[in-house]
């Protein structure tokens, strides 16, 4: 009888036992990045955030959630797109009602001090993000940079500053991710008001389950999954990729564009935006490209190194679907590809600063014919990647996790 009652209690036990929901063996799916032909193998991944599909998909809410900024009230929502956009190259273009000729403006009306600049194939860049390069991975991006490697380097009680000053000009795209949420002429938020938030929106704290291991949203998670969709943005699908592919011919024109772009004779810009034999179309490095004469030494190359060549030198950026993306130059002086043009070919200022690859400087530009600038800029407009401005694994998700619709949490001047 004890025996029989003994038998019960652990039939009882064992099905409770069952009842209990078995939690899976957290598993993220690695992410491959496929590396098309003719490009750098090199991709600048940190160690400590690898690509997995579940850190992606959970990036790409955060990118497109206004509520990002620590805020819910509609008015004071801001995204990542409202100032990457991304059928404009992910920059704001020149026709965002929010925004003077495609010059951005913070969450609190402050102004950016620069022109934003493209998130296209950053995935390739060892050399330093931001125009003069202020965010850099010392070791060329296998590690963040930053002082500590622990999971909780970025803590959620950090100011804008405080993250400047603990990473010096270390770092990588997560780093730029919470200064932008802390910079007074961006989100203007805090940390830990973001993370509150974030963690209290139904629907995100199993996301961050599945691609960190834990419901816990910490800052430091929410910069690794929006850099991971970062990384993702990549475009390889121009006109002039295919025919590099050889699946399509260029017209005479863009041909002649090709010509102009390569020769020290003709338009002479390869040095810079790519010269060995690369398709990034840029060197990811910084030149004073023969502006100005005077220099105001406040936000250019030359105040990260301290070297007198960095004067007035900036990042020589991707001209990838540069002809979607203006206004153009860090102070985003050119409106249109037609004024940079003019402007390399007859209105460049020599200076004891302006760089020895701007060969022609002395005689004010590379002095093109009308028709080499039609051609020149018809082999630029050869660079547009209609798939990639359109892709809609890189486009705002329709419905976010917690079953809200984009047009309720995109806030102000997203599309
Ligand atoms: C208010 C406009 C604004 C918002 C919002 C904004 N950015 Fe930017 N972004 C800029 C500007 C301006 C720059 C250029 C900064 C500089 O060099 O001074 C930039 C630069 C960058 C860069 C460096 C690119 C390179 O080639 O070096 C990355 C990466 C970036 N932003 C990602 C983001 C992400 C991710 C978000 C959302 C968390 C975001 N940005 C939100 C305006 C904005
Ligand atoms: C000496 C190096 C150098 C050469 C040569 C050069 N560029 Fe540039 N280019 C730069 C730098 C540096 C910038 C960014 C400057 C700034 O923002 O102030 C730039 C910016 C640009 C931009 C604007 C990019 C943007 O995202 O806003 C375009 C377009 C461009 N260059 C096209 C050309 C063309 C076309 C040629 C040849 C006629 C050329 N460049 C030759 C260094 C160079």
């Amino acid at each position: 009888m004890r025996y029989l009652f003994l038998f019960f209690i652990i039939i009882i036990l064992n099905s409770c036992n069952e009842k209990e929901p078995v939690k899976p063996i957290w598993q993220p799916t690695p992410y491959t990045i496929t590396i098309p032909k003719y490009f750098p193998t090199k991709l600048n991944i940190p160690t400590d955030n690898p690509l997995t599909v579940e850190g992606i998909a959970l990036g790409r809410y955060l990118f497109y959630d206004g509520r990002l900024s620590g805020r819910i009230h509609h008015d004071s929502l801001m995204t990542c797109a409202s100032c990457h956009v991304q059928s404009q190259n992910f920059r704001p273009g020149l026709t965002n009602p929010a925004f003077t000729d495609g010059m951005p403006v913070g969450i609190k009306g402050v102004p950016t001090s620069h022109a934003a600049l493209p998130l296209v194939n950053l995935i390739w860049n060892s050399n330093g993000y931001t125009w003069n390069g202020a965010v850099h991975s010392p070791d060329g991006g296998t590690k963040n940079g930053t002082t500590s490697e622990s999971n909780e380097k970025y803590s959620n009680e950090l100011t804008w500053k405080s993250v400047a000053e603990t990473t010096g000009t270390t770092g990588n795209i997560e780093r730029i991710v919470l200064e932008t949420i802390l910079h007074p002429a961006e989100l203007a938020g805090s940390l830990s008001q973001t993370v509150d938030l974030i963690q209290s929106i139904n629907g995100y704290p199993e996301l961050f389950y599945k691609a960190f291991g834990t419901e816990e949203v910490t800052a430091d998670r929410i910069a690794k999954a929006i850099s991971q969709f970062v990384r993702t943005l990549i475009s390889t699908d121009s006109r002039f990729d295919k025919y590099m592919r050889g699946e399509l011919q260029l017209t005479t024109e863009e041909l002649e564009g090709l010509v102009l772009f390569t020769t020290e004779e003709g338009a002479d810009c390869f040095h810079c935006h790519g010269s060995d034999g690369n398709l990034l179309f840029t060197t990811n490095l910084f030149y004073n490209n023969g502006k100005d004469t005077v220099f105001t030494l406040i936000d250019d190359r030359y105040v990260i190194t301290g070297n007198a060549v960095d004067i007035g030198a900036y990042k020589a950026t991707t001209l990838r679907n540069i002809a979607v993306g203006g206004p153009y130059m860090h102070d985003g002086r050119f409106k249109t590809l037609d004024d940079v043009i003019d402007y390399y070919s007859h209105d460049v200022k020599m200076s004891d600063h302006v760089n020895p690859l701007m060969h022609h400087a002395a005689a004010g530009g590379v002095q093109l014919t009308p028709s080499e600038k039609h051609s020149l800029k018809a082999f630029l407009t050869s660079l547009t990647d209609e798939k990639f401005l359109t892709n809609p694994d890189f486009a705002a998700p329709a419905v976010f996790p917690d079953g809200k619709l984009y047009d309720e949490v995109k806030g102000i001047s997203s599309p």
